[in-house]
């Protein structure tokens, strides 16, 4: 560590890791943790969980975890020392001036080079664009209609003819191959050796927050194929957790945002006067952008394609848009395309008086779920009904339930009483709240006599976390030199040794660890609860019967590699006594 242990300390305990990951996903509470969407995998129901005592996270889904440190480096993939000058900004702690170690600056200024290479990118495809090899691409562009304020503003290029332009230029200002393979400017390949990924295309840089740009999408000038081509995922380029346009569209003061597919949508829109509106970037939108959105403003117009593509997408972003707690409204556009298309036809009036009547994305999902229904059928518009009462059932809050019934009461003549009264029977047989799931147990086959004894100490250490009162009965008989597994034996050394001085602070466990699947390892270790038996005596039993297992493992394992050393064989008779003294104890010694 480069910091001081202590100072570490400070910043973590300034730093609420709920009101940290709050900034990230949302979550609700249920019994002593908190619950919601994991930003780490793609689910749909909240298996992420944060704890407030123990200052960790830890999935149940995917097993991402670990304290506040670990997530703002697997979130935002900061180093370790970004992640302690992040937070030690976010609490007002001042830090001292440390000196970097070879392997932090390297990696930090291989970061930079990538960033760097893609600004020196943008910059000559910027100039290549106004210069004659650039002639095709300014008239292209000029032919969509945008103007050269636009097209200054998005910082938009061309890519040369040939093939191996750009690879050449950057080379030439020092950028050596295997950066320029890494930020995805050029492939290799054997054939060919080094060349560019884009060529003959306009360029569209794609900025983060900052401005700076992390990627870039390349048109193709006619019809072929593929019509956009973009850079791949990078260190530097999370397509999931950046939109395109976001740079300027976060201080549009609209109050809303446009959220579309297409780069050239975005920038029309802009160019209109539509500065909110934003794309993701060729990928589907994911939990991550929400959340992105969300700090600014929890509306959320959605202007997708109207074919069945678009349709689906549309409906795949109203349910991420949901659970991330924001408001989402769905732009109708017909008979045009995209928002570029309108604008060019119909001008921006017609375009905001669209966006205006933007409909509730409820009854645009009713209208597509209608689709599946001949409403001529008494039967089939019954189950309709039904399907529309599971829908409101969702809903959360019941003023909010009460007037999705009357709304669509009235929009598709129910009875308002009769729809009410379908929406509790759908309720009580549903149940309204969703549960966290569990993770599902993997392919069963029997345990290897290894994995059993891992199992045990990995319980062990549970146990005593989730009821620290059991250390010190627990510690009589085990001590960490009886974890035969290296990281539990750690984990342990440091547990019990604040514990025995009355010192209970798991986060700061993770630390010792600078892996992030070590990191991960720990959290789990301290977010399992051990849903063991229900009546308290078979759980002291259990405790026990870990205890057990655990000392004579140790035992089995230190008698096998014994020696003549005399030390070893009395601490090996040692332990053997503790173990049969153990063995004889009353179990309502463990009744916590
Ligand atoms: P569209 O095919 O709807 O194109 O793709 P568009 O935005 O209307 O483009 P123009 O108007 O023909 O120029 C929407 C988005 O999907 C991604 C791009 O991000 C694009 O902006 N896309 C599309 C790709 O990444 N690759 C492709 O080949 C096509
Ligand atoms: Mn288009």
């Amino acid at each position: 560590m480069y910091y001081p242990d202590e100072l570490i300390e400070e910043i973590r305990m300034k730093n609420d890791i709920v009101d940290v990951i709050s900034g990230y996903v949302r979550l609700q509470k249920k019994g002593g943790s908190y619950f919601g969407l994991c930003p780490f995998h793609n689910e749909k129901s909240p298996s992420f969980s944060v704890s407030p005592t123990k200052q960790m996270y830890y999935c149940f889904g995917c097993g991402a975890g670990g304290n506040v440190f670990t997530f703002l480096r697997e979130y935002e993939h900061y180093s370790f020392i970004e992640a302690v000058q992040e937070l030690a900004k976010r609490a007002g702690v001042e830090l001292p001036n440390i000196a970097y170690t070879e392997e932090m600056k390297q990696k930090e200024s291989r970061r930079a080079r990538l960033l760097e290479a893609n600004k020196e990118a943008a910059k000559y495809f910027y100039y290549l664009l106004r210069g004659k090899d650039g002639e095709t691409g300014l008239k292209y562009l000029h032919g969509r209609e945008l103007s050269d304020e636009t097209i200054h503003k998005f910082g938009l290029g061309f890519s040369s003819k040939y093939s191996d332009d750009l690879t050449k230029y950057l080379k030439g200002k020092g950028f050596p191959d295997d950066i320029l393979k890494e930020v995805g400017l050029s492939t290799i390949d054997e054939k060919m050796g080094i060349h560019d990924k884009f060529w003959n295309r306009v360029m569209f840089p794609i900025q983060d927050l900052n401005h700076r740009v992390i990627g870039f999408g390349g048109r193709v000038l006619g019809d072929a194929k593929p019509k956009y081509l973009n850079s791949p995922e990078t260190p530097i380029f999370d397509k999931s957790k950046n939109l395109y346009g976001m740079n300027f569209a976060r201080t549009s003061r609209a109050g809303n945002f446009i959220l579309c597919e297409g780069y050239m949508d975005v920038i029309s829109m802009h160019q209109a006067g539509f500065t909110q509106a934003v794309a993701s970037l060729g990928t589907a939108f994911t939990s991550g952008q929400a959340y992105l959105l969300s700090k600014y403003t929890k509306d959320v117009i959605l202007s997708y394609d109207s074919d069945e593509a678009g349709t689906k997408a549309a409906l795949r972003a109203i349910g991420i848009l949901k659970e991330a707690g924001m408001r989402g409204r769905v732009l109708n556009l017909e008979p045009y395309k995209d928002p570029d298309e309108f604008i060019k036809a119909l001008g921006k009036d017609a375009f905001q008086k669209r966006l205006d009547e933007a409909e509730n994305s409820f009854f645009f999902e009713l209208k597509i779920l209608e689709r599946g229904y001949d409403l001529k059928d008494p039967e089939r518009k019954t189950a309709f009904h039904r399907e529309i009462a599971r829908k409101i059932c969702t809903f959360p809050e019941e003023v909010e339930r009460e007037n999705y019934i009357e709304a669509v009461a009235e929009r598709y003549h129910i009875g308002f009483e009769s729809l009410r009264s379908m929406v509790r029977t759908e309720a009580g047989r549903t149940g309204l709240v969703s549960e966290a799931v569990r993770p599902k147990s993997g392919i069963h086959k029997k345990p290897t006599r290894e994995e059993n004894e891992k199992k045990t100490q990995r319980m062990l250490i549970t146990a005593i976390a989730d009821k620290p009162a059991l250390f010190k009965v627990a510690s009589k008989y085990v001590s960490p030199s009886d974890f035969t597994v290296d990281l539990y034996r750690q984990v342990a050394e440091r547990l019990f040794d604040d514990l025995a001085q009355d010192k209970w602070n798991p986060a700061a466990i993770v630390d010792l660890f600078e892996d992030e699947e070590e990191q991960r390892e720990v959290a789990s270790l301290f977010h399992t609860e051990l849903l063991g038996p229900e009546d308290a005596a078979d759980r002291a039993k259990a405790f026990k019967d870990i205890l057990i297992g655990v000392k004579s493992a140790s035992l089995e394992k230190s008698s096998a590699s014994l020696g003549s050393d005399i030390q070893a064989i009395t601490q090996a008779v040692a332990a053997k006594k503790a173990l049969e003294e153990l063995k004889k104890i009353s179990i309502d010694t463990f009744n916590i």
